[in-house]
């Protein structure tokens, strides 16, 4: 692997831009120049140094979503991209590295479900990837088995379910034992924040009432309910001993007041949102007639456009009160997929399929003057590479990190949907038809060249499974 200089571009990071260099010696970066300096490093015109033009373009840390479900076994059914597809989809997206989630069930070994997800992913990624762990039961050896992945697997981060009882619920006695034993290691606890038990009753009453269709899943799932969920997980992770809690897929105003508050508190708690949940609404995409509104079932659900979440949000990102923005990627097609759900809105799989397009939806907030240009490289690649411990090595150009980079070009402009031959294994796109502002121009992963003139020139297996360490963002 020889070395490759990006010039002429402008380096933007999470707390700056300027007009420099980027050299890549390898599979890291070597230096970021002033202009002109790159001759010190031995490049010039003869040398082997192969040259990328970024005249006009910003060049940035690629992508981090810490949040995907690729082939995860949901509602009777599994997630639609393979480790294979969902990679690639993300590559063209800008994005170089997913951290997605091993699953482990009441009754199961975590180990076996940790080698689950690496037996599907080995071998199979066009990028790097690391994996949190679902605990869907809290028991004397799944508590035993947290610390030993955090002490040696690289898995530093667990999610806990307050929703979808019988699946992978956990009350609060268990979500407290998890806390404790995650302060102990240092680990990050990951909450899906609603209330599941009430909303078990919701559904069966909207479904007694013959109330159906896809738009019921949001009835069903209030936002108080997210609200009050969201305040129980920080109340217990404070009783455990403020131990680090980042609550996952928030969508609700309420939900956000709370994590804003335990903030100001100075707790260690932390949140993100998803695309859908800046952009998409009840009345605009889940309440469309007959049962299109299934493409947008997703937990937490979409709110109404009426009630100001989409606003508070944004608001909540450029305060820091939400500190990274995720996809949730989770994919189901229409057919056989979302269908199990037809006549029963409580049947069809939760997800919707994100991880090509949050680049450039969130580069559409830097254009709409929601967030700033270093804001989008702060909550889309360094603040998750921070906090889930994937930082200095992800999330920023700088000397010694991997070459992981994203040439974005501003003047470009991106037409997103199935229509426009997506990369995601899906028979739909939730986004069909968003215009959106920029375009990924060229994508580097550990200093491989994976997207280049709307071509994908990675290869299946490049991806390196990363080890994480502890969240840099606790002292
Ligand atoms: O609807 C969603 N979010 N599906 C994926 C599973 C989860 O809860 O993250
Ligand atoms: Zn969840
Ligand atoms: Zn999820």
């Amino acid at each position: 692997m020889g070395k490759i200089l990006i010039q002429g571009g402008t380096v933007v990071s999470a707390t700056g831009r300027s007009a420099a260099d980027v050299l890549i010696d390898g599979e890291t970066i070597a230096g970021v120049l002033a202009p002109g300096q790159a001759e010190t490093f031995g490049v010039t015109a003869a040398s082997d140094v192969r040259i990328i033009d970024a005249t006009g373009k910003y060049v940035v840390p690629g992508g981090v979503d810490v949040h995907t479900h690729m082939e995860l076994p949901f509602g009777g059914t599994f997630a639609s991209d393979t480790f294979e597809t969902g990679t690639v989809a993300a590559a063209w997206g800008g994005v170089t590295t997913i951290v997605d989630f091993a699953v482990q069930r009441t009754g199961e070994s975590v180990q076996d479900g940790l080698a689950d997800w690496h037996a599907k992913a080995a071998g199979n990624c066009a990028i790097d990837y690391g994996f949190h762990q679902i605990i869907g039961g809290v028991d004397a050896d799944s508590l035993k088995a947290m610390t030993y992945l955090v002490d040696n697997e690289g898995v530093t981060s667990f999610k806990l379910f307050m929703a979808y009882p019988g699946v992978f619920y956990s009350d609060d006695g268990q979500i407290l034992r998890a806390m404790q034993n995650a302060g102990e290691s240092g680990a990050m606890i990951m909450m899906h924040a609603e209330n599941g038990i009430a909303i078990d009753v919701l559904v069966a009453q909207a479904l007694a009432r013959g109330e159906t269709d896809p738009k019921y899943h949001a009835f069903t799932r209030p936002a108080a309910l997210e609200g009050e969920a969201t305040n129980r997980a920080i109340q217990l992770a404070r009783v455990a001993g403020n131990v680090p809690l980042y609550v996952v897929h928030m969508s609700a105003s309420e939900a956000l007041a709370e994590v804003a508050e335990a903030r100001h508190r100075g707790q260690n708690v932390f949140a993100e949102t998803c695309p859908q949940y800046l952009y998409l609404s009840i009345e605009d995409q889940l309440a469309r007639p007959g049962f299109e509104g299934a493409k947008w079932v997703c937990s937490t659900p979409l709110r109404s456009k009426h009630e100001h979440h989409h606003r508070d949000l944004w608001k909540g990102l450029r305060m820091n009160e939400l500190a990274v923005v995720s996809t949730d990627h989770c994919p189901f097609c229409m057919k056989d997929q979302k269908e199990l759900g037809l006549g029963d809105f409580s049947k069809i799989p939760n997800g919707i399929g994100s991880v090509e397009h949050r680049m450039e939806l969130l580069y559409q907030g830097v254009v709409n003057g929601e967030i700033t240009l270093e804001r989008w490289v702060e909550t889309c690649s360094t603040t998750p590479a921070r906090i889930f411990g994937l930082y200095p090595t992800k999330g920023v150009t700088a000397p010694g990190a991997d070459a992981d980079v994203l040439i974005w070009d501003p003047d470009g402009h991106t037409s997103i949907g199935l229509k426009k031959k997506h990369h995601m294994n899906m028979d739909h796109s939730a986004w069909e038809g968003f215009e959106v502002d920029g375009k990924v121009d060229t994508v580097l992963s550990r200093g491989s060249i994976v997207v280049e003139d709307d071509t994908f020139t990675g290869t299946k297996g490049h991806g390196r499974y990363v080890k994480r360490g502890l969240s840099s963002y606790l002292v």
